[in-house]
């Protein structure tokens, strides 16, 4: 599958707010490639010379439901600042299994490949979860203990399975509204 900025749904279409069902396992090979197709979309992304030219917009993630698929897949891939992942992951029906009370949010907001306006303000979510999946990329069952930038990438992820978007955490009233026992990620 092409997977692009011209090919990625957008929130002003329906389907981006239709819920994901589970992925049977083992893999199709259609469901192979097409996770391997959104892997390779986010890795590339962040290269600006291939961005570029294929017009991606740099991301750390993206599940199916993003190229019109409603199944619980999504990759992942947070790089350092040399370009190397620091977490890479191609994610099989993951699912929180627990979550801190304790909430944190990004200074600077949040960005969805799939929401091209401006959404300002603060998205509280747990500072730490945990996350259990079948990961394409060790080929084996997995547990992610996330916590800071992780977390917050994680739990918007699997948003996307219910067909949440970031935007829809924001206070309308207060945006920018502060909780002072939450932890602020720069
Ligand atoms: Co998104």
């Amino acid at each position: 599958m092409i997977i692009n900025n011209d090919t990625i749904i957008k929130d002003d279409d329906p389907l981006i707010r239709t819920k994901s069902k589970d992925v049977a396992l083992p893999l199709s090979d259609e469901d192979k490639s097409l996770l391997l197709d959104m892997h390779k979309y986010v890795y590339d992304s962040t290269i600006e010379e291939i961005a570029e030219k294929e017009n991606l917009r740099p991301a750390v993630g993206i599940s199916a439901i993003q190229v019109g698929v409603p199944k619980k897949m999504t990759a992942i891939i947070i790089k350092d600042k040399d370009g190397n992942p620091i977490y890479d992951f191609a994610l099989v029906n993951p699912k929180i299994i627990s979550s801190s009370i304790e909430k944190s949010y990004l200074k600077y907001g949040e960005g969805c490949l799939s929401v091209d306006g401006e959404h300002e303000g603060y998205i509280y979510r747990s500072a730490r979860c945990k996350v259990k999946a079948y990961d394409l990329l060790l080929d084996q069952d997995i547990i992610i203990n996330a916590k800071g930038y992780l977390a917050i990438v994680l739990q918007h992820e699997l948003d996307h399975f219910k067909g949440v978007l970031f935007y829809d955490h924001i206070n309308p009233k207060q945006p920018y509204f502060e909780d002072p026992e939450a932890i602020c990620i720069e």
